[in-house]
């Protein structure tokens, strides 16, 4: 197979990257990528020196590079990954997530039904967030047939790629399949999120910066499940259905930040009331969704998957990664990432 995956610099797609090149030596994976601020190429090292693998960087809101590129690379399967994903820049700056996350992927649907004219054999996969069914009470949990309700501009500009998707597989027959999943966390995951920004934050002994009371609850998935979900509904996921991707640990905000305390006291030898006292409360965000939560029957019944990590496996290991890649934080902290990507690709990587 010709497998197209789009943002596989950033968070997700160079793990999806870096199992898949890895597993499947007889496919060919091309990755385009526009190289927007959360991207790092250096998150694909290792991946980027195998013979299956290539890199072209693309805006997708850029229609003719685009086009052009499906029409030359022929792909057989897209994961696409590329999007705006961080929902305090959606409320600061929203135009920015109509552009990559609407018309992007508008732009990229275009140049599948292009050239995809006959479409057996072919599958278009839509990587999207459980966000676009709104937020949830205390109790009760998001499924399939949830109806949407997004809540934000992040939110509302992936529920718009979700029905563009939708509409294409209905109106033009394009074989596609959509995952919506929980909160990641892992390795690589830009740190202005909350679990990356935390981990540093305690190793600088900079303030933990808790939105309202914190009592906001988040299901939080460790990015290998994600990616082992992807390969699963990427093989075996029915065509024109949606599946959904929960973590199964559902946690306050404020119980994350006391788990990263004493996860990092317990790596690093610090004391934990020093990391404690760093807890500093700050305004709620606007619009503040209160809860989400998934119900994984499908996913679960249909392709047998169920996560691996706990969220006490899983955090130990991303603690103990951003401790041991310290180039990789340097680079990222530092800008020096984007300054090395300017110098391969021009422009304002
Ligand atoms: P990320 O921000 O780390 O990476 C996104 C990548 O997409 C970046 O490399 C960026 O340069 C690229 N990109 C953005 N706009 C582009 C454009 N116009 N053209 C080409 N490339 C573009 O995000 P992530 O956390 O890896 O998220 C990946 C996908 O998963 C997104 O679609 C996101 O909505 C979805 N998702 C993420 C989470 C999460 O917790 N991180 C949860 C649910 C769904
Ligand atoms: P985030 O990682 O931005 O993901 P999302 O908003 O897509 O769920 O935030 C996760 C939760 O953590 C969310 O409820 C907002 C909260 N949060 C903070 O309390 N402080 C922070 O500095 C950040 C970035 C998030």
């Amino acid at each position: 197979m010709r497998i197209l995956v789009t943002g596989g610099a950033g968070f997700i797609g160079s793990a999806f990257l870096q199992r898949a090149v890895a597993e499947q030596p007889q496919h060919t994976f091309l990755n385009v990528d526009k190289l927007g601020y959360a991207a790092n190429l250096r998150n694909l090292a290792g991946v980027d020196q195998a013979p299956n693998y290539s890199f072209r960087r693309v805006d997708l809101t850029d229609a003719s590079l685009i086009a052009t590129t499906v029409a030359e690379f022929e792909p057989d399967l897209v994961v696409h990954f590329a999007a705006e994903s961080h929902v305090d820049r959606s409320i600061s700056a929203p135009r920015a997530f109509v552009d990559s996350n609407v018309v992007g992927t508008l732009n990229l649907l275009e140049a599948c039904r292009a050239v995809w004219r006959d479409p057996a054999g072919k599958r278009f996969h839509h990587i999207s967030t459980d966000e676009v069914f709104g937020a949830l009470g205390p109790s009760g949990s998001f499924d399939e047939t949830t109806a949407y309700d997004p809540r934000s501009p992040y939110s509302a500009s992936k529920a718009a790629s979700d029905h563009l998707v939708r509409a294409y597989s209905h109106t033009y027959g394009l074989p596609a399949v959509i995952t919506n999943c929980s909160n990641n966390y892992g390795p690589r995951q830009f740190p202005e999120k909350l679990i990356p920004l935390m981990i540093l934050n305690c190793l600088a002994r900079k303030p933990l910066p808790v939105y309202g009371e914190g009592q906001q609850i988040r299901d939080w998935l460790y990015v290998d499940d994600h990616v082992d979900a992807i390969l699963r509904v990427a093989t075996d996921g029915k065509l024109g259905e949606t599946y959904l991707i929960g973590g199964g640990h559902e946690v306050t905000n404020l119980e994350i930040v006391r788990t990263i305390i004493a996860e990092v006291a317990s790596q690093t030898g610090a004391e934990p009331a020093e990391l404690e006292a760093l807890i500093t409360y700050v305004p709620d965000r606007p619009g503040h969704d209160f809860r989400y939560a998934i119900n994984p029957t499908k996913i679960r019944e249909e392709l047998g998957w169920t996560p691996r990590e706990t969220f006490s496996t899983g955090l130990r290991k991303t603690v103990a990664w951003y401790l041991a890649e310290t180039d990789w934080v340097r680079d990222v902290q530092s800008g020096e990432y984007r300054e090395w990507m300017r110098r391969q690709y021009g422009g304002d990587a």
